[in-house]
């Protein structure tokens, strides 16, 4: 990666993604796009143009105007969301990647988008989820998930492009929030613990997800893109992941620093037989043995610096 354009960069990712690559690669190096923009300090640290992924030509038109050699494609709704709107997140989801892809084809840029833990459904083992295995998700966001993985792996095989994707756990970060998705309520448990000393959560008690701290998650990206080719026997998506938590455990880890938090629960039917859909907690060998991925954050590490960093934004 030496001249990168990211889309969705305002995003819960992107945000985060822009300034650690930025540190790394030079702030001239990393284009941020987004479809609106906002003081986030992503959009002001360094190049950023206004950029709606449905948009192919105007993505074209930035890609060749910056030369970049590597897009990566963020860009898209989460679960809930798409829940609520299957035709929007279809189009948004499918049209914004198509995009991203065939810009990359026609530049011969590297690639990297997304998958999810989502890509999974309830026919897949949900201990120990395999690397290679069943793939029938019943969320209109798994499905384009799943759809994204295949596209990315044929730009790979029939136009050689070098695609690569990691499938995300619920992603956990104190900067920008997430929005519309399943996994969420974990950050938003350490927000309210710190403002008001309780939480209501809307995912079941016992109910087990994978999770990640931001910092590993962007420290995997950046792995797997400079991992050297020879190396990956996959592509389009590696299973990463960091933790494996139900609300209770979080409202646990929590405890330490504010013993009087206070957990109940008001369980949505629609994000609960979601989060039921996926797996409770993901193999990830592959992705050590090809890339050497390797996250640092446990949940007491994850809860530790995320007490810290949200208390002291909230005073
Ligand atoms: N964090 C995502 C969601 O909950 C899963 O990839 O939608």
């Amino acid at each position: 990666m030496k001249k990168i354009l990211v889309t969705g960069a305002l995003g819960q990712i992107g945000s985060e993604l822009v300034c650690h690559l930025r540190r790394l690669y030079g702030a001239a190096q990393v284009v941020a796009t987004d479809i609106r923009l906002s003081d986030n300090a992503a959009a002001h640290s360094g190049p950023f143009e206004l950029l709606d992924v449905m948009d192919g030509a105007s993505m074209l038109e930035i890609a060749k105007a910056h030369q970049v050699d590597t897009i990566l494609h963020l860009a898209a709704l989460l679960s809930a969301t798409a829940e609520a709107k299957p035709l929007l997140a279809w189009n948004l989801n499918m049209g914004g990647l198509t995009n991203a892809l065939e810009v990359s084809r026609e530049l011969g840029c590297s690639f990297f988008t997304p998958s999810s833990i989502g890509a999974f459904g309830p026919g897949t083992p949900k201990k120990g989820t395999p690397q290679d295995t069943v793939q029938r998700p019943v969320t209109m966001y798994g499905v384009s998930k799943v759809a994204g993985e295949l596209l990315c792996d044929y730009y790979h095989q029939k136009y050689g492009i070098d695609t690569r994707s990691l499938r995300f756990p619920g992603l956990i970060s104190y900067m920008a929030p997430p929005g519309g998705g399943t996994t969420d309520y974990v950050v938003d448990m350490y927000v309210e613990a710190l403002a008001k000393g309780q939480y209501t959560s809307y995912i079941a008690e016992g109910t087990f997800l994978d999770m990640m701290y931001l910092p590993d998650a962007l420290e995997a990206i950046v792995k797997l893109m400079e991992a050297d080719p020879a190396r990956l026997r996959h592509r389009n998506a590696f299973n990463v992941t960091a933790m494996s938590v139900d609300p209770e455990t979080v409202a646990t880890s929590i405890r330490r620093y504010i013993p009087d938090f206070v957990l109940n629960y008001h369980v949505d039917p629609v994000r609960q037989a979601i989060a039921e859909s996926w797996p409770n907690s993901l193999d990830s060998t592959a992705a050590t043995q090809e890339w050497g991925f390797s996250p640092v954050y446990d949940l007491g590490g994850m809860t530790k610096d995320m007490l810290e960093n949200l208390s002291g934004r909230l005073t």
